[in-house]
């Protein structure tokens, strides 16, 4: 292929891949969206396959096969409650990739470049290695976390943003050297390798259950930025577009989960925000109180009773895989007159837009889903609010005790309705590990169960009411 034509096939492709980025942006039009990454990648690596400089072909051939093949087995087994884990070790191949890259160009940094071509050069491998790194070791702890292999709760040490500085002011130093260094010692690049690699596993570390989603909407920016840093090395346009596209999308859905959480911006990027550990609840606001329970077959009854219905899916609905009886129960409803709708919280689940997917998988239409603040406006006159495991999202520690890991994260006032169901198995907590006072709230009752077996329950019981 000739390079002109290839340069076409980069456009295409890139033009194609923010296509994909706009179609994702919608429900309604994220299947297209995807359509369009898929063919974005088709056209990219065919082109980069058909680059007259292009060597290697079998090695191309096989490393995809192998990797097509891995990829698909590991993507078909894995459930949809783990998708967070996958795609946070994902991001750690890219920073693997773009640290591997940065070390190879540096050993052969290519023929005939003039000193300042050089220094250009070093200045790239050295960023794009560092960024790599941090990508790396940052991804390998964040999947340890959501796997539960690592400890969710903040790992925090002593003097961490004066360590964190240190690091930082000894990383640029050693880049100036590794920058100006005639030799071409790779002695500061392994030194600040080790470093950055160091920091991404603090940097992980430092951050609370509750505040996990923001870091891998974060980790997914940097791997951008890691594999734009690569095709910066080896001299590629395509990957630069790709990765500076994945980057830049990341960093305004970090900023977005950031906003939505009521985080700031720059904690995230430098780690270790949210409570410090030890802190102790403020005074009464432990959870205390009676915990009044409720059968299926009452639940079906007091929803059958109501003109106004919120449901909020969380992980546990994902867990039991209930979207479709809950898409049935509202069909329901709705031919009894009810108006049903959905509250979805930014973070409910364990990746973005989570709840979406379950609801459209299950052909809930898209204009009784609703985000968080619409519905909060709202709730005052629902009748009845039906939470379906979720837990961290709807609690009120959030807003009502400053001491809370989860403090300030705006949270579905649920308690506002006059009656709350909440369906989980236990008085188990989430993901944030906080307890949770809505559960002895006077409006509240408890329906102890799996999701599944308990929402097709109601259903039974709604059509034999
Ligand atoms: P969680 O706070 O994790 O609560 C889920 C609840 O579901 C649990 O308390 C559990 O209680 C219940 N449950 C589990 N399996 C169930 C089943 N089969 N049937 C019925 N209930 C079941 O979930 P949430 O409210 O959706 O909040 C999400 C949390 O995950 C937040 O803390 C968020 O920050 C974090 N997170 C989110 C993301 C993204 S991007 N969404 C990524 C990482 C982390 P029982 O065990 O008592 O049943």
């Amino acid at each position: 292929m000739s390079e002109s034509l290839i340069l076409i096939a980069y456009v295409a492709a890139s033009a194609l891949f923010i296509l994909s980025l706009g179609g994702l942006s919608r429900q309604e039009t994220a299947r297209r969206g995807n359509l369009f990454g898929v063919a974005g990648m088709l056209i990219a690596l065919v082109a980069t396959a058909a680059h007259p400089r292009f060597e290697g072909f079998p090695v191309l051939v096989g490393t995809l096969t192998l990797g097509a093949v891995v990829g698909s087995a590991l993507a078909a087994r894995v459930r949809m409650t783990s998708m967070p884990q996958l795609v946070a070790i994902l991001h750690s191949f890219v920073g693997a990739a773009a640290v591997l890259v940065g070390f190879a160009t540096a050993l052969e940094p290519g023929p005939g470049l003039s000193p300042a071509e050089h220094g250009l050069h070093q200045a790239e491998v050295f960023i794009g290695v560092c960024i790599g790194a941090v990508t790396f070791t940052g991804s390998v702890v964040a999947c340890g976390k959501l796997q539960g292999f690592i400890t969710g709760s903040p790992w925090l040490i002593p003097g961490r943003h004066v360590v964190n500085l240190i690091a930082a002011a000894a990383v640029v130093w050693l880049g100036v050297r590794f920058v100006t260094n005639p030799d071409g010692s790779l002695v500061p690049l392994l030194i600040a390798t080790a470093i950055a690699g160091a920091f991404g596993v603090h940097f992980v570390l430092a951050i609370g259950g509750a505040d996990m989603p923001v870091v891998v909407s974060m980790l997914n920016s940097y791997s951008g930025w890691a594999a734009a840093a690569a095709g910066f090395m080896l001299s590629n346009d395509l990957l630069i577009i790709t990765g500076a596209l994945v980057g830049s999308s990341g960093a305004i859905l970090s900023f977005i989960m950031c906003r939505g959480m009521n985080r700031s911006f720059l904690s995230v990027i430098l780690g270790g925000f949210g409570a410090a550990p030890g802190q102790s609840p403020a005074p009464g606001a432990a959870p205390a109180g009676e915990v009044r329970s409720i059968d299926a077959p009452r639940t079906a009854e007091l929803l059958a009773q109501t003109r106004n219905v919120v449901i909020v899916p969380g992980y546990g609905l994902a867990v039991a895989q209930a979207q479709h009886a809950v898409s049935q129960v509202t069909r329901h409803l709705q031919q009894r007159g009810v108006r049903v709708r959905f509250a979805i919280h930014p973070v409910a689940g364990r990746l973005p837009g989570h709840m979406n997917v379950l609801l459209a998988e299950a052909n809930v239409p898209y204009d009784i889903v609703h985000e968080m603040d619409e519905i909060n406006e709202t709730l005052d006159e629902v009748d009845a609010v039906l939470v379906i495991g979720a837990n961290d999202i709807v609690n009120p520690s959030a807003l009502d005790d400053p001491a809370s890991p989860i403090a300030g994260m705006p949270v579905l006032e649920v308690w506002r309705a006059r009656t709350v169901v909440v369906m989980k198995r236990g008085m188990a907590s989430g993901y944030a590990g906080v307890e949770n006072p809505l559960f002895f709230r006077d409006n509240t009752l408890m329906l102890f169960g799996d999701a599944l077996k308990n929402v097709d329950a109601i259903l039974a019981s709604l059509r034999t009411g």
